[in-house]
This record gives C-alpha cells, sequence and structure tokens, in this order.
C-alpha cells in the first residue's frame, strides 16, 4: 500500500498552490455558533433574497413526480423558458448548477496551464479561483478608486495568452455598473469577454441582446438573488452559438437537478411575484442607503445591486463586525489590499434594515 504522502505526489500542482475560497456559512452555523435561534439570525451577509421563492414554487416541488428519474440533460424546456425571459433564443443559452458552474465550465473550455484570464479586483473572488483550479494566471487589473474598471489598462494587458476578461456588472461587492460603451471597447479584444449580471434584476440593465452579433461575448445570469433560489443552484449563460455547441459537449449530462429546474420554470411562470419582491428589494435599498448615510462614520456607495458598500471611516470595521456578529447581525467584513476596513451589506426586509441600523446607532 502506498502513504498519504506518494498520493499527493499523484495530484496536480495547481490545486495544491491555490488559495481556498471563503465561502459564507448557512444561518444554521452561524445561530449555533452565537447561540442565537436561527430565526432570529439578521443575515446580511450573502446578498440572498430574504423573501424567498414564491409558494406556487414550493407547491410544484412538493408535487413534482419524476425525482427517480434523471433531468433533460439538454436542459430543453428550461432552455426554452430562459431565452423567453431573457430575450434571447435557446440555443444560445446553458443552465448549470449556479452561475459559479458555468464560470468554472467557460474557464475549463478556454484556459491551458498558462492562460491569462483578466480580473478587476476588488470582485467577484470565483474568477480567480475557478482560473487557480484549471492552471491558468489570473492578471489583476485593479479597479479605480470610484470602482470602475480600467478599460485602457486591461486592453493593454490582453495578450496571445489572455483567452478570458472578467467583468461582474452590476459589480459585487461595490454594487456598480460597466457602462455598454466601456464593455463594447473590450469587446474589439480576441478574448472572451463575460459580463456577470448575477445582479442585474435589481438594476433593470443587461447586455443580453448583444450577444448575438458579438462572437466574443458571455452574459452570466442567476436565479440565486431576485428569484430567491440560491439553494436550489440554478445559474445561466447567452453566449455565441459556437460557445455552447462546446459547453454542452463538456459539461456534465445531468448538471441542473430536477428540483432547481422545477423551481425555475414556475418561478418564470409566476413572475409578478418575483417582480413585486425585486422592486421590493430596490425600494429597500433606497432607505438602507439614506439611513447608513446618516452615520458620519461610514462612507457608503450607491448600489445597482441587492447590497451596499460602505467604507468603515474609523478604522473599526472589524470591531463592527464582530459586535454585529455577537447581535446575530452578519455582514460581509474585508480587510483585502483593495479594501481595508470596508462592509457589504445585503438588503434585507424593513425590519433587517431597522435592526440593523439601531445596532449600528449604538455603537459609535
Ligand atoms: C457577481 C457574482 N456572480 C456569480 C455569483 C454566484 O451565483 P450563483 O449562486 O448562481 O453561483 C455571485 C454570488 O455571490 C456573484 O456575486
Amino acid at each position: 500500500m502506498t502513504t498519504p504522502e506518494n498520493i499527493e505526489r499523484l495530484m496536480r500542482p495547481e490545486p495544491k498552490a491555490m488559495k481556498a475560497y471563503t465561502p459564507i456559512e448557512p444561518s444554521d452555523v452561524l445561530s449555533q455558533r452565537i447561540d442565537i435561534p436561527a430565526e432570529k439570525v439578521v443575515k446580511l451577509d450573502g446578498n440572498e433574497n430574504p423573501y424567498g421563492c414564491s409558494a406556487r414554487v414550493k407547491r410544484a416541488l412538493a408535487d413534482y413526480p419524476y425525482y427517480h428519474l434523471y433531468p433533460d440533460p439538454e436542459q430543453r424546456e428550461l432552455r426554452k423558458a430562459l431565452a423567453a425571459y431573457a430575450g434571447s433564443s435557446p440555443e444560445h443559452i446553458i443552465a448549470g448548477s449556479g452561475s459559479d458552474e458555468l464560470i468554472d465550465l467557460i474557464l475549463r473550455l478556454f484556459v491551458e496551464p498558462g492562460d491569462k484570464v483578466i480580473n478587476c479586483p476588488p470582485t467577484f473572488g470565483m474568477y480567480p479561483f475557478s482560473t487557480d483550479v484549471c492552471g491558468g494566471n489570473t492578471i489583476n487589473i485593479p479597479r479605480e478608486p470610484d470602482f470602475t474598471i480600467d478599460v485602457a489598462a486591461i486592453k493593454q494587458a490582453v495578450d496571445k495568452r489572455t483567452k478570458v476578461i472578467f467583468i461582474a456588472s452590476p459589480n459585487n461587492p461595490s454594487g456598480n455598473l460597466t457602462p455598454e460603451p466601456e464593455v463594447l471597447e473590450l469587446l474589439e479584444t480576441a478574448a472572451v469577454v463575460v459580463i456577470d449580471e448575477a445582479y442585474s434584476e435589481f438594476s433593470g440593465v443587461t447586455l443580453a441582446r448583444l450577444v448575438p452579433t458579438c462572437s466574443n461575448l458571455v452574459v452570466l445570469r442567476t436565479f440565486s438573488k431576485w428569484a430567491g433560489l440560491a439553494g436550489l443552484r440554478l445559474g445561466y449563460g447567452i453566449f455565441p452559438r459556437n460557445i455552447v455547441k462546446y459547453l454542452m459537449k463538456i459539461k456534465q449530462p445531468y448538471n441542473v437537478n430536477s428540483a432547481a429546474q422545477v423551481a425555475a420554470l414556475e418561478s418564470l411562470k409566476d413572475i409578478d411575484y418575483l417582480r413585486n419582491t425585486t422592486t421590493a428589494i430596490v425600494q429597500e435599498r433606497a432607505r438602507l442607503l439614506t439611513q447608513l448615510r446618516e452615520l458620519d462614520w461610514l462612507e457608503v456607495y450607491p448600489s445597482q445591486a441587492n447590497f451596499i458598500l460602505c467604507s468603515v471611516l474609523n478604522g473599526k470595521a472589524k470591531m463592527i463586525h464582530q459586535e454585529l456578529r455577537r447581535k446575530g447581525i452578519f455582514v460581509r467584513y474585508f480587510d483585502t489590499p483593495e479594501l481595508q476596513d470596508y462592509l457589504r451589506i445585503s438588503v434585507g426586509k424593513p425590519e433587517h434594515t431597522d435592526i440593523l441600523i439601531a445596532a449600528l446607532r449604538e455603537m459609535c
């Protein structure tokens, strides 16, 4: 029998060398840690949707009779419904187990060890994570102080080994959009430009209509945020047809489980419910923004998404994060080179805003 050390020697070097992703933790784990009942936890750290999915979706999940059968590997019904919702056609669509899976699949299609992927931090951590898994080389082109992307620097960084450029719009965690003319400039390069629109429904802006006319534009979307289905994992992308052809080849046949497909299809049939909860979140975002701006030790950034980024000017972000945690209020704390002393607060229900603001007022 061999040894654990010999087994490690068999592994690829990239996974061994890379940094692990830091995911958020679920409510029940958080509630056990701080000894507060799960229903009392105010969870504003994951940009999830506090309203959840509609009653119709829950009924459809309960009534579905075919969980013992594999789902459609071609995702025919789902792709048709997603295309109708996104104003596209099914030949341009692929669904994934969250948009995380699509980020991974795109990189597995394009990136060989040593190839370059452009990332614009501060941004969503899965782009460098999945690049690392493929052995790719993440080229960081930092955002400007106001979190806009540096188009000239990105274009200058693109060379023959650059395969993919990732831009989240609205960006997580800064909440700002990248304007269409800037995306058009990036499309002039030979790289695949992935516009990650995970928060599109909260901004009302999408570039999906451009995909059929651009051979290098991909738009990613998800049901985790506006549709309240983060736990079921359903993302999709709008891709040029030839990219769809190869992604369909390399994806796992049954990558989107039946429950996620049922929930997504029923969500789209009950679209008024989702439009109402999205509107409630957008309205609450405005109220939360106003209330946070009343705290003079915070610099609060405008947001087109379902979260708000704040720079903590008194250097006490870590203390505030921990103190909120003790009270059962969870927000995201950043202490990275680009974001020192920042908090990102997801938009919850009005009562969550009230609890959070009262706690913050008490603190400083
Ligand atoms: C910009 C961005 N893209 C993608 C995702 C992941 O979405 P999904 O749950 O569909 O994997 C997130 C989640 O936080 C995100 O912020």
